[in-house]
């Protein structure tokens, strides 16, 4: 299989938060103690993915480059793509399909943060298919607000619906999506809905179409975090501390990731040490050069 790429969709105006996204990206906020934008990232690099492209607003795109460069800091090469107009989460696909080169793909929405025990585990599970889809379902008390999985006794899917009035079960389709190499053919067929987007549903229902579309469950013990309304934002911030003030282990430190995949050297975490030497976050990263516990 050829290697699986990663896509993050970071676009939008963030007109929900304004006007704390007045001036900046809403997947550039704080969450505690790092940009937003970086759990995402460390979604895709627990997937072991290596070549990721960041989907942004032509305006936004510089204020990701400065935050994030190319990605070489923690082993990852990082390629910027625009998105003139935020017309739907499938275009995402048909925006990166030279990036994909036919490669099968990894998306993940830039303001979707998950975090749970296990979750590498889930992620290699997916990643391993290289035919058909794979999502990840996630218990709500609202699932109107989202696509919606229904599942049969077996846990096979049997329906996905945008928004439903009546949902037809409580789990909610993550903004996490691992497709094989059709993902852009299949999106360019998709018809606009009547919000005009290019819905992820309709493209996910494609490959239900096919029988190729598979659901894993986070369940019970498993994050999956908003971050679209004020108190949702602080939430996730205050999350996130709580964790990693408790337990001594940061949430998302891409370094850290990267270290422990062998993708960067101990010099190389060292040099970032010493660049965040005057706070915690530098604290921890040079913790690690030390660190000798197995249990992560
Ligand atoms: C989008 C998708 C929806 C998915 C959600 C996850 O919703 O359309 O299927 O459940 O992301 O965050 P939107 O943010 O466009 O309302």
């Amino acid at each position: 299989m050829t290697k699986r790429k990663g896509i993050i969709l970071a676009g939008g105006t963030g007109s929900r938060l304004f006007p704390i996204t007045s001036g900046v990206s809403k997947q550039l906020l704080p969450v505690y103690d790092k940009p937003m934008i970086y759990y995402p990232i460390s979604v895709l690099m627990l997937s072991g993915i290596r070549e990721i492209a960041m989907i942004t607003t032509p305006q936004d795109r510089a204020q990701f480059e400065r935050a994030l460069g190319d990605g070489s800091h923690w082993g990852v090469s990082l390629t910027y793509i625009e998105q003139p107009s935020p017309d739907g989460l499938a275009q995402a696909y048909i925006l990166a399909e030279d990036f994909l080169n036919g490669a099968p793909s990894a998306m993940i929405l830039g303001d979707n943060l998950f975090f749970g025990h296990g979750l590498p585990d889930h992620l290699e599970e997916a990643a391993k298919q290289a035919q058909g889809g794979t999502v990840f379902g996630y218990r709500v008390t609202d699932p109107e607000r989202y696509g919606v999985v229904d599942i049969d006794a077996d846990g096979k899917v049997t329906a996905i619906v945008e928004k439903p009035e009546v949902a037809p079960s409580p789990y909610a389709v993550t903004g996490l999506y691992f497709l094989d190499g059709t993902a852009p053919a299949k999106a360019k067929s998709v018809k606009p809905s009547a919000r005009g987007e290019l819905e992820i549903t309709s493209l996910l229902e494609l490959y239900l179409d096919e029988g190729s579309l598979t659901v894993q469950q986070l369940g019970r013990g498993f994050a999956w975090l908003d971050t679209g309304t004020y108190a949702s934002l602080l939430d996730a911030g205050n999350f996130v501390r709580t964790l990693s003030e408790r337990q001594g282990m940061q949430v998302g430190c891409l370094e850290e990731i990267a270290f422990d995949a062998g993708w960067i050297d101990r010099d190389a975490l060292a040099e970032r040490a010493e660049y965040y030497s005057k706070n915690a976050y530098g604290a921890y990263l040079k913790g690690l050069l030390t660190e000798t516990s197995k249990i992560k």
